[in-house]
Order: C-alpha cells, then sequence, then structure tokens
C-alpha cells in the first residue's frame, strides 16, 4: 500500500467512526423540552378527582388567605374559586379563561368580580358579564368545601 493510499484510509476511517458522535452532538434536546419542570409557583399536574368526580383542588384556610384558588388542572380546565359573597359558608368556581379572547381572570375582592387583565371584561361571581369586552360568561363548576378542603366538579 502506498503512503498516500494509507493516508487516506485512515482518514476516511477517522471521519467514518466520528460521524454519528457528530450527528448526536448536532441533535435539539428534545427529550427534555417536553418534559421541562414548571415554572416557579405554577402546577401542570392534574389534580386527582375522587370517586363522586370532585377534585381537591386547596385549603379553606388558603382560600381565606388569598381570597382566591387558581388551579391550573382540574380534568384540563383552569378553575378559579372564590367564596360566594352572597353565601360566605359556599364556594364559586367559575373556568378562569375569559370567553373574550382566552386570558386568564383575576378575582377582585375589593371591586367583586373576575377581572380580564387583557381587555377589561370583567366577570359577576356567576360568571355572568358585568362588563365588555366579553359577551359570553364564564363556565361554572359546582363547588364545595368538606372540612378544610376545597373541591372542585368540572363534569
Ligand atoms: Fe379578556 Fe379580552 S381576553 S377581555
Amino acid at each position: 500500500m502506498r503512503r498516500r493510499d494509507f493516508v487516506n484510509w485512515v482518514g476516511l476511517g477517522v471521519l467514518a467512526s466520528s460521524l454519528p458522535v457528530a450527528i448526536a452532538a448536532c441533535q435539539p434536546d428534545t427529550a427534555s423540552a417536553p418534559d421541562a419542570a414548571p415554572a416557579e409557583g405554577e402546577s401542570t399536574a392534574a389534580a386527582p378527582s375522587r370517586d363522586d368526580g370532585f377534585v381537591q383542588v386547596g385549603s379553606v384556610s388558603a382560600l381565606d388567605e388569598s381570597g382566591s384558588i387558581a388551579e391550573q388542572n382540574v380534568a384540563e380546565q383552569q378553575v378559579v374559586v372564590i367564596r360566594d359573597p352572597s353565601d360566605t359558608a359556599a364556594v364559586l368556581a367559575v373556568n378562569a379563561l375569559c370567553t373574550h379572547q382566552g386570558c386568564s381572570v383575576d378575582w377582585n375582592p375589593d371591586a367583586g368580580v373576575f377581572v380580564c387583565p387583557c381587555h377589561d371584561s370583567q366577570f359577576n361571581p356567576d360568571g355572568s358579564v358585568a362588563q365588555g369586552p366579553a359577551t359570553a360568561p364564564l363556565p361554572t363548576y359546582d363547588a364545595k368545601i368538606e372540612g378544610d378542603i376545597v373541591l372542585v366538579s368540572v363534569s
């Protein structure tokens, strides 16, 4: 074998053996993206459902401390729970997505309405529209208190 043929043969071998490593190194890290950890304070895990269809979304003490409970995944629905202003022994639950364009509404206890931060629609505690541009009410769900637990059923 001539020297030039030998050098070409070795060079081709090195290139062929390193090609899979180079290809793997250029691949995007797709394995970690779907399982990326949620941002701090954000929960994307589904809350466990009971046999009666109700899902625990938090504690009464947490509800009373913050004024509302926002749960990101109650059977794939984004829900906000508040004390019923007309019966503080009861709780009300609405879908948190504004019916105008889908921003998440926040409970404003001072005004007594859910407020959308995007275009300032407002919704009454029963989900009805108090101020547009939204025209459709927020869907409501069954909600109740058992002991110190707040439960919601979206079925
Ligand atoms: Fe809520 Fe527009 S998305 S008012």
